[in-house]
């Protein structure tokens, strides 16, 4: 069968084609056209919602048509699967209610996908390796969460970030330091050219009894650095590379350290990293690394899969198979793991 899918829940217009059959373990890739206004955000420092929603009207069409393109038209899939949460309200809606256009005039059936379990199966796109039960590291802008996939459609969420998600810490970082937005890749460029043992930034939570995460102290811990830094002079570049080095190796340590106590606790074979961070190279050698002697299989998606894309969502939905009439698909800005 052949799913077409729709991704608009914040600055990324997307829209992707798979094919997979009953019973496989991955899906193929057919198309993944992704278009950003990423730029525009850049110039503000960061996403205005209002800008988000607008350029998702603009880019939704060509989009579509891009991504359609292997197979000429609509007529010729068997499913509409698209993003209705997390997300921005405006952002989520020009993508939702254009599913349910096209779901009506085509007569095909529509899939609602969680945003959050898209990030996950972006690990299944042309990967036929995962063993269940396996474990979800998703780090994404808005969300840091640990949760268990016993098999296909059965997911338990066990932790996330209480305050700050990863990708939000390196963002806020980012901007303080003023680096470009949004500071994640940033960051990472500057870290390896600097100094990790010149600062040791606190790992919060690190060895709590629970698999939550909280990153708002790092922002803190780093802003008081640069302020004493300030106060001497001016920031040197040589500052913000080793800054920026303490600052991923700290949020770096904390997502390893956190996630293998989980994997080992559930005693899972499989471990997924998700999410527009887990595109950061130093955190996937590191985890390659520490999960080298344990046995269990490490998978992270092609980088251009990690962050948003529809690709994951015709994954998810492939997966998690269940349609819904299209009058029953709401947007939902706030949905999270069940
Ligand atoms: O999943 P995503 O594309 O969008 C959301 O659903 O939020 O994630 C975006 C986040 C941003 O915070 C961005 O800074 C971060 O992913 N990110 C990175 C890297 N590339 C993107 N963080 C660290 N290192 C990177 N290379
Ligand atoms: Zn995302």
């Amino acid at each position: 069968m052949k799913i077409f899918a729709i991704e608009t829940s914040c600055d990324e217009t997307s829209a992707a084609l798979i094919e997979a059959e009953k019973g496989d373990k991955k899906v193929k890739l057919l198309s993944n056209a992704v278009a950003s206004s990423l730029s525009l955000h850049a110039k503000t420092g960061g996403i205005i919602p209002e800008i988000a929603a607008r350029e998702q009207v603009k880019y939704i069409i060509p989009t579509i048509l891009e991504a359609l393109k292997p197979i000429g038209s609509l007529e010729n899939v068997d499913a509409i699967a698209v993003t209705y949460g997390p997300g921005l309200i405006g952002s989520l809606l020009v993508g939702v209610e254009t599913a349910k256009a096209l779901s009506y005039i085509y007569k095909k059936p529509i899939i609602p996908v969680n945003h959050l379990i898209g990030h996950i199966y972006a690990n299944f796109i042309e990967n036929d390796d995962i063993e269940f039960p396996a474990l979800a590291l998703v780090v994404s802008g808005g969300h840091t969460d640990l949760v268990i996939l016993k098999k296909h459609g059965e997911i338990q969420w066990i932790g996330g970030t209480r305050d700050d998600a990863a990708g939000e810490a390196f963002d806020k970082i980012g901007r303080i330091l003023e680096l470009p937005y949004p500071g994640g890749p940033y960051i990472e460029a500057r870290a390896k050219e600097g100094n990790l043992k010149r600062f040791f930034f606190p790992r919060p939570l690190i060895d709590s009894n629970d698999f939550d995460f909280s990153f708002s102290g790092l922002k803190t811990a780093a802003l008081r650095e640069i302020n004493k830094l300030k106060g001497q002079g001016t920031l040197s570049e040589k500052d913000i590379n080793d800054l920026c080095a303490g600052v991923q190796e700290s949020i770096i340590d904390v997502l390893i350290k956190k996630t293998l106590k989980a994997a080992e606790k559930y005693k899972v074979k499989s471990i997924l990293l998700s999410g527009g961070v887990s595109a950061n190279q130093t955190l996937r050698e590191e985890f390659k690394k520490e999960i080298e002697d344990t046995g269990i299989k490490f998978f992270a998606p092609a980088r251009n899969l990690s962050t948003d894309n529809a690709a994951m969502i015709a994954s998810a939905a492939f997966f998690n198979y269940k349609e819904e009439p299209w009058d029953k698909i709401i947007a939902d800005p706030e949905l999270y793991f069940d």
